[in-house]
């Protein structure tokens, strides 16, 4: 197998912007998963099926044609041939996302994919379920996280530098429900692997909490 570092955490807690930084200064190839999913539930809800309804998203994947492009450690998704990068991020969007990321059917094609990718380069992937179940044998396991507050207030911030009118209570709001569903599926809900390592950033800031995963992935590249 190459050399994979997995992330999971859940949603705000800086697991992409990290894992993009990691990519990098380790030379890895960076893999965000959740566009994925996000990209499934654009295709449903661009054909005007709601992405709750699996029995209606389940034959979309037949017509759903997915490819990643990589460039300086971003990640570019491609879905039918159109890029679909920007939308995806769309609010709407993630909310789809975590509707189609409970169907069984779709995380087996996703998963798959994810599995093919990680045999083919040296990568590290971020996402829900990777240490528990797309990579349960990386070399590197990592649990990111911080408390619901400190991933609203950031992701509160962020919406305001782009002008989104919101306020701090409906983005927390927000933020507790996709922890509440993404905690609680059936299928592959999000949870620490045994043998992750668990990183909170809830008291620090970026360049802090990078220090910290790279100490975590040199130490485990030194132990062997
Ligand atoms: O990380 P994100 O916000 O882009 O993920 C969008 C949704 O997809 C989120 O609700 C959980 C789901 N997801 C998942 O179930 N498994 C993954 N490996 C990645 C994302």
């Amino acid at each position: 197998m190459s050399f994979a570092v997995a992330i999971d955490g859940p949603s705000g807690a800086g697991k992409s912007s990290l894992a993009k930084k990691l990519a990098l200064h380790y030379g890895l190839l960076y893999i965000d998963t959740g566009a994925m999913y996000r990209a499934i539930a654009l295709y449903a809800m661009r054909r005007g099926v709601d992405p709750h309804d699996h029995a209606r998203v389940i034959p979309l994947l037949e017509e759903v044609h997915l490819e990643l492009r990589h460039a300086h450690a971003e990640q570019r998704i491609e879905m039918n041939g159109e890029d679909v990068t920007k939308e995806v991020r769309r609010e709407e969007v993630g909310m789809g996302a975590a509707a189609v990321s409970s169907c069984p059917q779709v995380r087996t094609f996703l998963v798959e994919w994810q599995r093919s990718l990680a045999k083919q380069e040296n990568i590290i992937m971020d996402g829900r379920d990777i240490g528990t179940v797309v990579l349960p044998d990386a070399q590197v396991k990592i649990f990111l996280t911080a408390s619901a507050a400190v991933r609203a207030q950031r992701r509160y911030l962020e919406l305001c530098e782009k002008g989104v009118d919101t306020t701090y209570e409906k983005v927390l709001a927000l933020v507790e429900k996709r922890d509440y569903e993404d905690t609680h599926r059936e299928q592959s809900p999000l949870c620490q692997a045994q043998d992750a390592v668990l990183v909170d950033t809830s008291d620090c800031d970026f360049d802090e909490a990078f220090r910290r995963l790279c100490s975590v992935i040199d130490r485990k590249r030194k132990d062997g």
